[in-house]
């Protein structure tokens, strides 16, 4: 997705625009841009690529950029036109007047092209966002300052953006807005920041205020001022951002996906910390919900949080006794769901920005459901929505493929079906007590099948060399495993891979089995494990190569399996994590074994913030 970065003060713009920018890279684009202001001018800046084809032609200037102090960046992930130098970001309106870099997707600007064009506007790219442009810079050629000017485009626009502009005319001031997409502030000494994600201003501040939908700020280096669409002041507290600077840095790992699988047993901890004590009672006293009279709870989420979601349902089925329906975000907002005040909406998401996550909960809200938003960042669009918040507290995720954040969800999760459990008394308070002691267990669990795995992911990727499929099975809370382990598995190697109940293997999917469609599966403990066992005997009778996800030395995966992926005993609550662990690593290895960018999967970026 596209990131914004601006920046109003010393003379570093150029450096700090950069720094934003190469901080939200993981975010995925084609193009960068920067547009700095110069004695009555604006310079313009762009690159098809990498953000160093970018800084090589910023070399190219000689310096000629760095005294400059006001400027807004950003990276572009196409949308309205091919990934060329004349669509990426920053647009100039009018004679180049104005700048606007622009986050989302203006919907109605077919139509407003068409009369611009009427009008006699010449368009230089493909791109929605130079009609914004035009539009501003008419605007400000009329008189209105870049604020009113932008005021009145957004009353025009329909869509979802997040946009930041500058003016010639108006030296030292980036003027910006939202609508649906993320914006914060930064403040500095001297100087203050603009971005559409806090990861791009770590290294410059821990001091943010959200901008929220319709509201426009104008930034310089001594100010934040915000404004209501009509003109009026707004009063906004600021937050703090406790995420270390480095933590955005790769600290030694060969990527990022690598560095967040190990991140696990400290995300947990984090997670945990301060909400379940050491005899297992768990206190989610943040969250100010009233649980009396719930009587069903739904989750929604997508992809990961989906699958952490698929978790959630068994814990709080289990513990709590309250009937859970877990529904992909992107159905449940169009499927005129049912609901009331005693419903509880779960609305689970890594980034709080995940555009179906958040049409979901209003649909949620037309039924007077109660919402709560588990998300790994602060102050993002979800929790505006929602009723109370439960943060996991993962640490910034960068990798595209959700790993530690689907680990904080899932044990989140379990602290509410513990919560949920004591506040409906449907559990002794000693047994709640022994699945809470239970789940305190994760990190070092977690972090003990890390270190005993060894070896045995490289020989497991090994299998997949030849393959053209695979198939992850499990059942119980195995399955949400499999389908998560899978998931992983595709979005980074593009080898098509499918999660089953192993129960389901022979009403179809057994077809597709033979030695280049290899077999993972998750065994799990209690009833279901000899099910299992059985299900994959069938696979193997038709020439499956197994791995299984099982206990070292266990007999049964021996006899079934080629390769064991080894896990430790762990809770009920916890085996899920444990036997996530080397599903990741395993779809990690077969990825970088293909030389394939693990970080930046093709097609995919880390929210996705458009329809
Ligand atoms: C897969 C992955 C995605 C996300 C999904 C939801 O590895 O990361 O499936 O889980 O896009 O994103 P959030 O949690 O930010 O709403």
């Amino acid at each position: 997705m596209c990131g914004i970065v601006g920046y109003a003060g010393r003379d570093r713009c150029v450096e700090v625009l950069m720094e934003g920018l190469g901080h939200l890279e993981y975010r995925g684009y084609d193009s960068a841009g920067l547009a700095l202001q110069t004695e009555g001018r604006i310079e313009r800046i762009r690159e098809v690529g990498r953000l160093e084809n970018l800084a090589r032609t910023i070399a190219r200037r000689n310096g000629d950029l760095s005294p400059l102090r006001t400027g807004v960046g950003h990276t572009r992930w196409a949308t309205h036109g091919r990934p060329t130098e004349e669509n990426a970001h920053p647009q100039l309106g009018g004679n180049g007047t104005v700048a606007v870099v622009h986050n989302g997707i203006i919907e109605n600007f077919a139509e407003l092209k068409e009369e611009l064009q009427g009008r006699g506007f010449r368009f230089r790219s493909e791109t929605d966002t130079e009609v914004m442009a035009h539009l501003i810079a008419e605007r400000v050629d009329g008189g209105e300052s870049l604020r009113e000017a932008l005021a009145g485009v957004l009353r025009q626009l329909e869509g979802t953006f997040a946009v930041a502009a500058l003016s010639a005319g108006e030296p030292g001031k980036v003027v910006a807005a939202r609508h649906q997409s993320p914006l914060v502030v930064g403040f500095g000494e001297g100087e203050n920041f603009l971005a559409s994600a806090v990861q791009a201003l770590l290294g410059e501040t821990s001091q943010f205020l959200h901008v929220e939908n319709g509201e426009i700020v104008e930034v310089t280096d001594s100010s934040v001022e915000v404004f209501t669409p009509e003109g009026e002041h707004v009063e906004r507290e600021s937050f703090e951002v406790d995420w270390e600077a480095e933590a955005v840095e790769l600290g030694g790992y060969r990527d990022y996906m690598l560095k967040e699988i190990h991140e696990q047993p400290a995300a947990l901890g984090a997670t945990l910390l301060g909400r379940i004590d050491v005899d297992g009672a768990v206190d989610l006293s943040e969250i100010d919900l009233d649980f009396t009279d719930t009587d069903r709870v739904v989750v929604v989420a997508c992809g990961t949080a989906y699958h952490a979601g698929l978790l959630g349902k068994h814990a709080i089925e289990k513990l709590a006794r309250i009937p859970v329906e877990v529904e992909i975000a992107s159905e449940y907002r169009y499927a005129d769901p049912i609901g009331n005040e005693s419903t509880l909406v779960v609305a689970i998401s890594q980034s709080g920005e995940t555009t179906d996550t958040l049409a979901a909960i209003q649909e949620a809200r037309r039924f007077g459901a109660k919402v709560l938003a588990v998300t790994n960042t602060r102050g993002s669009l979800i929790t505006r929505e929602a009723d109370a918040v439960l943060l996991t507290k993962a640490g910034p995720e960068i990798c595209v493929a959700s790993t530690k954040a689907f680990a904080c969800q899932v044990a989140v999760l379990d602290l509410l079906a513990l919560q949920l459990a004591r506040a409906r008394g449907v559990m002794p308070e000693e047994a709640l007590r022994e699945a809470g002691r239970g789940l305190r267990l994760a990190p070092e669990k977690v972090e003990e099948t890390i270190q005993g795995l060894g070896e045995r992911v490289g020989e497991a990727a090994a299998v997949f060399e030849a393959a053209r499929c695979s198939l992850f099975l499990g059942r119980g809370i195995s399955y949400p495993v499999a389908l998560e382990g899978a998931l992983k598995l595709k979005e980074i190697s593009y080898l098509p891979s499918e999660g089953y109940p192993s129960g389901e293997m022979k009403h179809g999917p057994i077809a597709l089995v033979d030695e280049y469609c290899p077999v993972v599966a998750i065994l799990g403990d209690g009833v279901v494990r000899e099910k299992t066992i059985s299900n994959v005997e069938e696979t193997v009778a038709r020439g499956a190569n197994v791995i299984a996800v099982a206990r070292e030395g266990d007999r049964a995966a021996q006899r079934i399996s080629g390769v064991i992926l080894p896990v430790p005993e762990a809770p009920e609550l916890v085996s899920p994590l444990v036997a996530s662990v080397p599903l990741q690593l395993l779809a990690h290895h077969v990825a970088t074994d293909r030389g394939l960018d693990v970080d930046k999967p093709r097609n995919l970026a880390k929210s996705v913030t458009v329809e």
